[in-house]
């Protein structure tokens, strides 16, 4: 009879030999590629000692003739990050690649129903060869059972996807359903379908890192919101991004002592902006004034670099900051950029952060591959975000505000709830440059100068229509401001937005143009 003390060195030999994985061989193969292990990574992502592993026992009890690996290629369990709970799991690329069959497929899903259950973010690490080939459709069901619980758990908990190796075929879809996705350079890859397989239907010639590498999915696709160079400052960058959200979309962003005075003037901020509605600047350079202690955490640094997305801090409260970019394509709204503050301003809204919106924005960019490429639903799907978003929404327009983008940007008729303005503001139509050959054509055309009398009008329009003081009159705007008093400013009007509510007609879901 087994005696409780050799029950319990059994139950110790089964868990160390699960933890080993795949084995000693391929741990060292994983940290020759400079990877860490499923539980190295955890290690290091959750606050020490607070790691509960659920399923370490489970395997592939019916399979008696295969080599059985308890806990099989996934660790999943839930730690604290930052002392708030969160549910892990993390790909075993040691055992079968870290490849997903029925019982990965099972401990996944199981884990994402324990953290919708209790309302907590759940991370995932991926470092996986896709669907474990063995087990045919229990893998494709698996991968299945994971999308429909991503999608129940959107807006409803956080969802973050970390890739830390390959990550192919159909598996792709998993972490593109959740709200946000980190690489790291050189040793994580997503795609759909490799170079081989490419090369033989399009005859096109590529790499992994240049196909579906880190720099790649930030810069080109946008399918990645964040890259970094190792998985450690990786890793901590997850924690970071987790400080700003809350638990789940019932909570509150988590408020944070940062001991940044609200009235603290921006004394130098009118050196920053130039007068002249053409001259370029780096609108990061208003926003790190701007918030608590000039932190800011960029969303997409690397995509449409044209408007500028991030979380913040003002007032000790998370804020998600929307700002148009001067620095690129000055500041214009394209598909991308449209793409990327859509997704933002939905994500905010789905985690009660409030969304603060500086606006210096030119228009809509004009061109046929705007246009073919479908500027026109892109564009829509900013304004829907906007305009569905029932979170705090405070603009303020730095400079220019042109055409259907100043109706996109966070404008009071799409319910924006306190709209400023700085004197330098110019509210229109149009750009007066553009403006006068529409409406003046025939007068400057006739004239005897027609030069002349071009910048005549060009100055008369902005005498007439270039400022915030008709926006202010009809109370569009509710107040044009010091640009010197804009955090404190924004900080009141936060104060005064927290205890919003608003009420949504009743409706299944909106049908936002995708
Ligand atoms: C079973 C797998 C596996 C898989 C890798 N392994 N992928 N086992 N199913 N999908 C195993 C290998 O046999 C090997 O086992 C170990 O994992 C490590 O693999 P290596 O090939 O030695 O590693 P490496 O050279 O680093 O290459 C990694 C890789 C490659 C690029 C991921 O293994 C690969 O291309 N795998 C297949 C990828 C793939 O086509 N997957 C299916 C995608 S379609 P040993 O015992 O030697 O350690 C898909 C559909 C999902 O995922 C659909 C969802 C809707």
């Amino acid at each position: 009879m087994t005696t409780i003390e050799q029950a319990l060195d059994d139950l110790t030999q089964l868990k160390a030999d699960a933890a080993l994985g795949g084995g000693q061989e391929r741990v060292e193969a994983q940290h020759a590629r400079g990877k860490m292990t499923a539980r190295e990574r955890i290690a290091t992502l959750v606050d020490p000692g607070t790691f509960e592993e659920i399923d370490a026992l489970a395997a592939d009890w019916d399979d008696e003739d295969g080599e059985r690996f308890y806990g099989d290629a996934v660790v999943t369990g839930w730690g604290k990050i930052d002392g708030r709970t969160a549910c892990v799991f993390a790909q075993d690329f040691t055992v079968y690649g870290g490849s997903l069959g029925e019982v990965v497929g099972m401990k996944i899903a199981k884990l994402m129903d324990v953290a919708l259950k209790s309302g907590v973010p759940i991370v995932g690490l991926n470092d996986s060869g896709g669907a474990r080939i063995q087990e045919g459709v229990s893998s494709l069901g698996g991968y299945g059972e994971i999308f429909f619980r991503n999608v129940q758990a959107s807006g409803v908990i956080p969802q973050i996807s970390v890739i830390l190796g390959p990550c192919a075929g159909g598996a792709v879809y998993s972490p593109a359903l959740t709200d946000f996705i980190f690489m790291v350079e050189k040793t994580s890859q997503m795609f759909l379908t490799g170079p081989d397989v490419i090369l033989s239907v399009t005859g096109e010639q590529t790499t992994v890192e240049e196909l579906g590498g880190a720099a790649s999915h930030v810069s080109k696709s946008g399918v990645a919101h964040f890259a970094f160079k190792d998985e450690q400052e990786c890793l901590e960058e997850v924690r970071r991004l987790l400080s700003y959200l809350p638990q789940n979309n019932m909570d509150d962003a988590p408020y944070q002592d940062t001991g940044d005075p609200i009235d603290r003037r921006l004394d130098d901020i009118m050196t920053i902006v130039p007068g002249a509605s053409d001259k370029q600047y780096d609108v990061r350079d208003v926003i790190e004034r701007l918030v608590d202690n000039g932190e800011l955490m960029e969303v997409h640094e690397y995509f449409a670099p044209n408007i500028v997305c991030g979380l913040g801090r003002i007032g000790g409260a998370p804020v998600g900051i929307v700002a148009n970019q001067p620095l690129y394509l000055g500041g214009v709204l394209d598909i991308d950029s449209s793409r990327k503050a859509a997704r933002f301003v939905r994500f905010c809204d789905s985690f009660n952060i409030p969304i603060v919106t500086l606006v210096d924005v030119p228009g809509f960019l004009p061109g046929v591959s705007q246009e073919y490429g479908g500027i026109i639903a892109h564009g829509a799907k900013l304004v829907y975000a906007y305009a569905a978003a029932t979170v705090p929404k405070v603009t303020v327009i730095l400079r220019k505000a042109f055409g259907g983008a100043y109706d996109a940007m966070g404008s009071k008729h799409l319910g924006a709830d306190v709209n400023y303005a700085w004197p330098t503001a110019a509210i229109a139509v149009m750009a007066g440059s553009q403006a006068v050959n529409i409406v003046s054509r025939r007068e400057i055309a006739s004239a005897a100068d027609p030069d002349a009398e071009r910048k005549r009008l060009i100055e008369e329009y902005a005498q007439r229509l270039e400022h915030p003081y008709i926006a202010a009159a009809k109370g569009y705007i509710d107040d044009v401001i010091d640009p010197r008093d804009t955090r404190l400013k924004i900080a009141h009007a936060l104060e005064m937005l927290r205890t919003k509510s608003v009420q949504v007609p009743g409706k299944k879901h909106g049908n936002i143009p995708l």
